[in-house]
């Protein structure tokens, strides 16, 4: 039992999927898993294990933000032991050609946080996917016939940006394909602990266009993203 997870050791299995909405991990569990079990309700951020073709996996809430899935994201790794984190979640468009309800595999995580200032002060650490996670997810895209961008992203403190229209400017320039907020943290902390990462996004809504999904469009495509995931994860 950690501080924030009270599961036993063996609770959770060695891959998890990492929404950051709780009630989304119910979802995911009751949806896709067979028998879950929910493990963990400390302070409602749920999280369940179950089986999907066979294998077991877990699925835990982690919040918004790279504080809050930094807490999660640790105490898998110390006190768990988990070696496949992948998380799921959506993310702002800001390149012209992605589009809403599109899915965007991150092979990189740009941040403005001040976490990895923090951790690594003048050196600008370069967040990045497990490799074999993403060719083995984007494989099995492709042999699903389903279209994904694969690239670098932008990780944000905060959501309510006074958005700087020239920062983002260059950052589109330099082929940032979206914005979330929890993909860097993920990365960097997978690097510390051995284990692999990726963070698997849907587009709900548009810098460019200001579009958003609707909340059925939202469940749909949330939907194929789930097992796309879990058809990678379980082969
Ligand atoms: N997650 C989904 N849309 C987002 C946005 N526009 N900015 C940051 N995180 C997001």
């Amino acid at each position: 039992m950690s501080t924030h997870i009270n599961a036993k050791l063996g609770d959770i299995a060695d891959i998890v999927l990492l929404p950051g909405d709780p009630l989304r991990a119910k979802y995911i569990a009751e949806t896709f898993l067979e028998n879950p079990v929910c493990y963990n309700q400390v302070r409602g951020m749920s999280g369940f294990t179950g089986t999907y073709n066979g294998v077991r996996v877990s699925v835990q809430g982690t919040g918004m933000g790279m504080p809050s899935l930094s807490i999660y994201v640790n105490e898998l790794l110390r006190f768990y032991d988990v070696k496949k984190l992948i998380r799921v979640g959506s993310c702002g468009a800001m390149k012209p050609h992605v589009k809403i309800r599109d899915i965007i595999l991150a092979q990189g995580a740009s941040t403005t946080s001040n976490m990895n200032n923090r951790r690594f002060g003048s050196v600008n650490f370069a967040a990045i996917a497990d490799f074999e996670l993403l060719h083995e997810t984007y494989m099995t895209a492709k042999s699903n016939g389903m279209k994904v961008h694969v690239g670098n992203i932008l990780s944000e403190d905060s959501f309510y940006e006074d958005y700087n229209s020239n920062r983002n400017a260059k950052l589109v320039d330099y082929n940032i394909l979206a914005v979330e907020m929890e993909a860097a943290e993920l990365y960097t902390l997978a690097a510390k602990y051995d284990a692999s990462a990726l963070c698997v996004l849907t587009v709900s809504d548009s810098l460019v266009t200001q579009e958003e999904t609707t909340a059925e469009e939202r469940e749909r495509t949330f939907g194929e993203m789930i097992k796309l995931v879990l058809d990678t994860v379980t082969k």
